[in-house]
């Protein structure tokens, strides 16, 4: 069954071919108005559940807007109004919405109820957020970087920050498109051991430098997230920005990286604490193109599921 569960359980080329399916649903569309459908309704007859055990903006819009370019229709759905909710098992949830819909998105907390999800679901499953992975996220990532600079391969991305969810999906893409991760940050914050050894086995050079100026030097890339994600307890907010103010991506830091290094973050961002509003809205900054392409990537994704 081809889920899409993680970047680095999924096939090299196969992520590459995705990419390239991306741009090209994104061409075809060729500035069409928003709401048109895409020329290829290549998810005809197709209905696709997307369910939300946290909140979000960009998952829930694209995934809801790329399926119905497509042909499809969507049923969005909060995890606490399903029963999943209120006992009962992620297998029998699996089981159920199987018989139902032609593939399953879902955002949840642990990775272990995607991976329940997959094993007993019949039909495709996307991870649409996990408290250890955001990999279609970083699909649109990689795939903006290389609108605005070529391939990725060979280049040196900075995460500046937590090493959070989103930095484990870029360390597994740095092992699958071949670019190397400086990650700057708090020891107490350190990426997963587990993410940064697949990369460093599939060959990126994958650092770990206190020092966020040094760290910078020849950058290509700088990224930075949320300094307090959905699944981190409110009660720890302070000791991480205590720990984090230092790792702030400003005018200063950016300075440090390449002239050409672009910046991104995933959204939604608390201008002032992990980025000033200066780098946000410079003329650096892709975000505004990193969000749409969650759009582009994502439908590229679907089709890859779904072999359409
Ligand atoms: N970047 C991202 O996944 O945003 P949402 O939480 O709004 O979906
Ligand atoms: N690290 C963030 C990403 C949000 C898209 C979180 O998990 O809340």
């Amino acid at each position: 069954m081809p889920h899409f569960l993680d970047l680095h359980t999924t096939d090299a080329d196969a992520l590459r071919a995705i990419l390239d399916k991306a741009r090209a649903i994104k061409s075809a569309r060729d500035g069409a108005p928003r709401a048109a459908p895409d020329s290829d309704p290549a998810l005809k007859d197709r209905m696709v559940a997307l369910v939300f055990e946290k909140p979000s903006t960009r998952t829930r819009i694209s995934f809801d807007l790329g399926v119905r370019q497509m042909g499809g229709q969507t049923m969005v759905l909060s995890g606490s109004e399903l029963q999943l909710g209120h006992g009962e098992t992620i297998a029998d949830t699996a089981r159920v919405l199987s018989r139902f819909v032609d593939l399953i998105m879902i955002r949840t907390f642990d990775e272990a109820v995607l991976h329940e999800l997959a094993e007993h679901a019949t039909v495709p499953v996307i991870n649409g957020l996990t408290n250890e992975s955001h990999p279609c996220q970083i699909m649109a990532d990689v795939m903006t970087f290389e609108e605005h600079r070529g391939p990725i391969a060979g280049r040196k991305v900075v995460w500046s920050g937590d090493g959070n969810n989103v930095c484990a999906s870029f360390l597994h893409a740095a092992g699958q498109f071949g670019f190397d991760l400086t990650f700057t940050g708090p020891e107490a914050l350190d990426p997963d051991p587990k993410a940064v050894a697949f990369a460093r086995d599939r060959g990126s050079r994958v650092e770990i430098e206190r020092d966020p100026f040094v760290a910078m030097r020849g950058a290509d890339l700088v990224v930075t997230d949320t300094w307090v994600s959905m699944h981190d307890s409110q009660s720890t907010r302070e000791r991480r920005h205590t720990l984090l103010r230092a790792y702030q991506v400003n005018d200063a830091l950016m300075a440090a990286a390449s002239p050409e290094a672009l910046f991104m973050h995933c959204l939604p961002a608390h201008r002032e604490e992990e980025v000033t509003n200066s780098v946000m809205d410079g003329p650096q900054s892709v975000i505004w193109d990193e969000a749409e392409n969650r759009l582009h990537a994502q439908k590229a994704i679907l089709r890859w599921c779904l072999g359409v």
